[in-house]
């Protein structure tokens, strides 16, 4: 589907003002994206586990105005936040020529995330996807007509207009983004759940989050997606990535757990290394991701549990396993992980389903 389908057009309804309430998760990558084009168009296509806990809880009030143009307050934690504005003002201006009814709405934004923000995770992804799916809200209420799989297309064409990532947040536990010749109805405009029939080792995975540096990033994920345009191993990374998906789609249908284990650390490695390898060059990770990877490989080895890494763009690591093992491995990152963590911290999550819509 081209992006000219998302254009709204107006149906002949208006409304005047009201309230909408939504959540949106976090996504943890599998395969990664990293580096894209102008406009939001990803260099390779990427794989996603959806998380439930880690999530954006944003609530949306609209009210009809006289004078065109967007207009907006944002409260983060019921405070008023004006240091976000304008990464929301870029995002409204990116979803005007998709959405030019927000021109004509004054509109209170009141967001909260269930995570710390100073947790390292970031909150853009489930962020961006919150605010979508509110504007979508508002947008069936202008077009009853609409049917839920455009209302999901279109918040997630939109959410990946505020932040790539973001779109892998609205719906399916598994998200593919990017166009893929072996999934079916990929896009580069849109995230869509994973076709394939998922082996049910993997439908309720733990990801248990280890807060390794609850500080802000060095280097953003923006300036690090435009290093990848100089970035000498570039084009060998953009073609190992789909072919990393193929396998992994695999492994995910097949319940391989050695080759998942073997695809997904290989990923997360892969995209550290581009940060160490690009110019200027950039280290993420902090001596405890790499005690922790250490210990996650000895405790794999020593015990035989399909226990796996992977990592963000910082330093946190996320602790992949079956549900199966969680009182096992739970214990592991008690004794063993937790103390490299930031005052012991971590958050243990799961894999869950995307955004909900919370009645007011
Ligand atoms: C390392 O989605 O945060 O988490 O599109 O510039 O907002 P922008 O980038 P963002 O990048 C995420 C990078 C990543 C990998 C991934 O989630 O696939």
């Amino acid at each position: 589907m081209g992006q000219e389908t998302f254009v709204y057009e107006f149906v002949g309804k208006k409304l005047t003002e009201g309230s909408f309430q939504w959540s949106a998760p976090s996504n943890i990558a599998l395969v990664k994206y990293w580096g894209k084009r102008e406009g939001q168009i990803p260099a390779n296509p990427s794989l996603s586990f959806t998380l439930t806990h880690c999530k954006t809880i944003t609530r949306l009030d609209f009210q009809l105005k006289e004078i065109s143009g967007i207009s907006f307050d944002l409260f983060f934690d019921g405070q008023s936040k004006e240091e976000f504005k304008p990464k929301i003002q870029k995002f409204f201006e990116r979803i005007r020529p998709y959405c030019p009814y927000i021109d004509d709405y004054h509109f209170v934004i009141h967001t909260h995330n269930t995570f710390p923000h100073s947790s390292g995770i970031a909150s853009s992804a489930s962020g961006m996807a919150a605010l979508a799916v509110n504007l979508m809200q508002l947008e069936q209420g202008l077009n009853p007509q609409m049917d839920a799989n455009y209302f999901n297309q279109k918040a997630s064409f939109l959410a990946r207009l505020g932040s790539g990532s973001a779109c892998r947040s609205i719906s399916g536990a598994v998200v593919v983004w990017g166009a893929h010749s072996e999934i079916a109805a990929s896009s580069d405009y849109y995230g869509v759940p994973f076709d394939g029939a998922l082996h049910p080792i993997f439908q309720d995975f733990q990801d248990v989050i280890l807060l390794v540096d609850k500080g802000e990033k060095k280097v953003s994920s923006t300036v690090g997606h435009d290093l990848m345009h100089q970035h000498p191993f570039a084009q060998q990374r953009f073609e190992q990535a789909p072919a990393n998906l193929s396998r992994l789609k695999t492994a995910l249908e097949t319940g391989d757990l050695e080759a998942f284990i073997a695809i997904v650390e290989s990923e997360a490695l892969t995209l550290h290394a581009m940060m160490m390898t690009s110019m200027p060059y950039f280290i993420l990770m902090k001596p405890q991701t790499l005690q922790i990877i250490e210990h996650i490989w000895s405790f794999r080895s020593q015990f035989q549990i399909p226990v796996c890494f992977t990592l963000d763009a910082g330093a946190n690591v996320h602790l992949l396993f079956p549900k199966a093992h969680k009182t096992r491995v739970m214990e592991f990152v008690q004794e063993v992980l937790a103390p490299w963590c930031q005052q012991q911290h971590f958050i243990a999550d799961e894999m869950g389903f995307g955004a909900q819509k919370i009645d007011l």
